[in-house]
């Protein structure tokens, strides 16, 4: 059976991009095609700047919209990163396997130190490391598939070239993942910078909706979306990025297509009206079942110990094996 990986990393609350972009899909389909994990990668969120109290909601929130998302631990896994010992043991080796030219290259990297820099901040040594971790995660259960956005495909073409380059240094030890990523359609913009993804790590908000935003709020921010100054209704992603997003989240909530719905449209403010409600309606079962898990926080701590104990099952021989391999002696 195909052994799906993919992480949520806790830096900030959980989106409609997100949802609309990963998580939607990872409930309709991977759990019941594969033999799905879904982590929230705390110790990825300890990358930049962070804090503590900060780490420990998000993560723990991360944990409960997958859950009210509609994972289900009967059929996949949802467990949190640092739960789990093999993720930091087979980060090290994935950092004796990688060289410092590779993961200076990350774009990611160079992104975010450079803005790093430009605030006048430090760099953590763990941000340009970072995707050996990420390897770590993907390699430890010997997943076939990883569903990421394309922001994170350079990251698993790296991690198949260190799974490639351990196989062949040391004999035969990890499965080498494909990135999967989802369908365009899907990828869901900002609505106050439609040229940008909808990202629960910005600083400016107004073009964000957050999974558990109140309705008014979805509505407020939906009705406020910039649109472009075209006259005609149009399905026209390169010219007309605002639209197109409102068009693109609108078909993802009812399931019909961006161009089939531009036709039934001759004004702005009646697609945003219309976007608004099917968000509201969408994110409503969502946000109930996230407030049921609240009052019953004993069901998410089960579900979570029990998701970690597969994983370390599961991960645990690998990362043995990965340890014999490179000449570590076997503690009996
Ligand atoms: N780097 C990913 C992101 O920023 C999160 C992540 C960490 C991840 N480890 C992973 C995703 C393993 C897929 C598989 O979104």
């Amino acid at each position: 059976m195909t052994r799906i990986f993919s992480g949520v990393k806790p830096t900030g609350h959980l989106t409609l991009g997100n949802y609309l972009g990963a998580v939607h899909r990872w409930v309709q389909v991977d759990q019941h095609r594969a033999d799905a994990l879904f982590c929230v990668v705390d110790l990825h969120a300890l990358t930049v700047e962070h804090d503590p109290g900060r780490v420990r909601r998000l993560s723990r929130q991360a944990a409960t919209l997958l859950l009210a998302a509609g994972l289900d631990p009967a059929v996949c896994t949802v467990f949190v990163q640092s739960h789990v010992d093999e993720h930091a043991r087979l980060s090290y080796l994935m950092e004796c396997t990688a060289t410092d030219g590779e993961m200076r290259r990350m774009i990611q990297y160079k992104e975010k130190a450079a803005r790093e820099q430009q605030r006048g901040g430090s760099v953590r040594l763990s941000l340009l490391t970072y995707p050996a971790l990420m390897a770590a995660d993907i390699l430890a259960y010997q997943a076939d598939e990883v569903p990421v956005g394309d922001d994170q495909t350079q990251h698993v073409e790296l991690t198949r070239d260190l799974a490639v380059r351990f196989n062949q240094r040391y004999g035969h030890t990890f499965t080498v993942p494909k990135a999967v990523n989802p369908s365009v359609a899907a990828r869901v913009m900002d609505l106050q910078d439609p040229t940008c993804k909808m990202g629960k790590s910005h600083a400016a908000t107004a073009g964000i909706v957050y999974l558990l935003d109140e309705p008014d709020v979805v509505r407020r921010k939906v009705m406020r979306a910039v649109t472009d100054s075209g006259i005609e209704m149009a399905y026209e992603p390169g010219t007309r990025p605002g639209v197109a997003n409102l068009l693109d989240i609108l078909a993802a909530c009812t399931g019909t297509s961006p161009r089939d719905l531009a036709e039934g449209y001759d004004s702005y403010g009646a697609l945003k009206k219309d976007t608004a409600e099917a968000v509201v309606e969408l994110l409503r079962p969502l946000r109930e079942r996230h407030a049921q898990l609240c009052a019953d926080p004993g069901e998410v701590d089960r579900v979570l110990r029990e998701g970690a104990e597969r994983a370390r099952a599961l991960a645990r021989p690998t990362v043995d094996a990965a340890y014999a391999a490179v000449g570590l002696l076997p503690a009996l």
